[in-house]
């Protein structure tokens, strides 16, 4: 039975969620194994429009037991808005599972990332949802979790330990007002009566899953290029969005993985700070940006696009080990008489084809470009490969032959059906 990840193999944003729900059909268990609410995946599926940040997407359908793994840190405010707005679209959360070794984002998280976003220099363009000081606290082993929930004197003392530390911070260092413990403490234990039902030991239950070959599916969240240790540091999320991240914020062991699914747009998106070699800041970019509605799912923001960078791509294939691909929003780029690739860099006077991951460093690469005729035509409405115009099978030939993966879905507009299986 296929134990599957999928990955964002650029910087988030590839229509992961879109991707997770099509394979989710063969799946008995979706695991969401990374990073937090900072995630927005949406799915749109008989005429409704989804949005998840914490709970998998593999929820929607009703054989699979969706599941948030130890590798996930949960706003449980966040988690308590979107459960509330699911149940109103009429989604069943009956099959979800929590960890018990997930670590909770506080509201000095928030707080700390949205101080510190607020200091001009050093800035990231975080989402603002508390992710790095969350993961720097479970680092530091002060961090609060699932398990700790569970008990009311563990929680308090957990609670008033972490405050002991991070209210002077607050207060010291950006001047602002800090947290009453007791508050704190009361909300929490508030939450722990609301998310009681659904915790258990994840990596207990999936290698029981593993055991009985049950179809298992990894939904990744943010992108390659997001990850804190391969992505441009230190413009990069705090967790691993890479398949690697999936076994340690699983339980599953390497060995057990049997798909590795790299999910890329057919062009590239950046939201945030932090360098981006391909991006298009004239009236292309403004086309692009429209056509594929690129503003956020979570911050709402407006995404920086630009042609798609193969270099970049092709790392991706080799960090996360891809056995197959899955290349989206190709619709976006119809009507564009000529689209251009990025197969190169032009680094301190000479070319290469090896992604440079130091930000500095890759802020200094120029791209080299391969132009490729496009296609007038819309194609959402093509549902084979045979459809598709010619030069659209070359656009996707050339991305095939350079990052050296078989490209096995092919997405043309974001609901479910407009989807082409090779
Ligand atoms: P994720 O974070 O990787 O799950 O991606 P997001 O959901 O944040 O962003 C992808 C956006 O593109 C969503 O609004 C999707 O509904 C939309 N989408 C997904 N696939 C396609 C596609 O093939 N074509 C177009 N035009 N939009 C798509
Ligand atoms: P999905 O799962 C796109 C970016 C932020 C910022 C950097 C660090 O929807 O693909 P953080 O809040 O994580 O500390 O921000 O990472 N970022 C994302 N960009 N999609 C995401 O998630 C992202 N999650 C974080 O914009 O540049
Ligand atoms: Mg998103």
């Amino acid at each position: 039975m296929p134990v599957s990840v999928v990955v964002g193999a650029q910087w988030g944003d590839e229509a992961k969620g879109k991707i997770v729900d099509l394979l989710a059909q063969r799946a008995r268990y979706v695991v969401r194994y990374a990073g937090g609410s900072n995630a927005g995946h949406t799915v749109c599926t008989n005429g409704t429009t989804y949005k998840f940040h914490l709970i998998p997407s593999g929820i929607l359908h009703p054989h699979v037991i969706a599941v948030i793994a130890d590798g996930v840190v949960m706003d449980l405010r966040a988690f308590s808005i979107e459960a509330a707005a699911l149940r109103e679209q009429g989604v069943s959360l009956d099959r979800l599972r929590i960890g018990l070794g997930v670590h909770l984002t506080m509201p000095y998280h928030r707080l700390l990332d949205e101080l510190e976003e607020a200091q001009l220099e050093g800035r990231i363009g975080t989402t603002k949802r508390g992710i790095g000081p969350t993961y720097a606290d479970k680092a530091w082993r002060i961090g609060i979790r699932v398990a700790d929930l569970l008990e009311r004197d563990r929680l308090a003392a957990r609670v008033r330990r972490v405050l002991q530390r991070r209210n002077p911070t607050i207060e010291r260092v950006y001047g602002a007002k800090p947290l009453d413990p007791d508050a704190l403490i009361e909300e929490y234990w508030g939450y722990a009566e609301q998310i009681r039902p659904y915790v258990c030991d994840v990596p207990h239950l999936l290698l029981r899953a593993l055991e009985q070959d049950e179809p298992i599916l990894m939904e990744g969240a943010q992108g390659t290029l997001l990850d804190l240790d391969y992505g441009t540091y230190p413009y990069v999320t705090s967790s691993h969005p890479v398949a690697a991240g999936a076994c340690l914020g699983t339980g599953i062991a390497p060995n057990r993985l049997t798909e590795i699914w790299g999910v890329a747009k057919a062009y590239t998106t950046r939201v945030g700070e932090g360098p981006f070699p391909t991006e298009l800041t004239d009236d292309t970019g403004d086309r692009i940006r429209n056509r594929g509605r690129e503003y956020g799912t979570t911050t709402g923001r407006a995404r920086r696009v630009g042609w798609l960078d193969l270099v970049a791509l092709r790392y991706a294939a080799r960090i996360n080990g891809f056995t197959a691909l899955a290349v989206t929003l190709l619709d976006v780029l119809s009507g564009f008489p000529t689209l251009k690739v990025c197969v190169a860099y032009r680094h301190a006077g000479r070319e290469t084809r090896e992604f440079v991951a130091d930000a500095p460093a890759l802020a200094r690469c120029e791209p080299v470009y391969v132009e490729l005729p496009g296609w007038e035509q819309e194609i959402d409405r093509c549902r084979s490969l045979e459809e598709l115009p010619a030069n659209a099978r070359a656009y996707l030939h050339c991305i095939e032959e350079y990052v050296g993966v078989p490209i096995k879905l092919i997405s043309v507009g974001a609901q479910r059906e407009q989807t082409i299986v090779v």
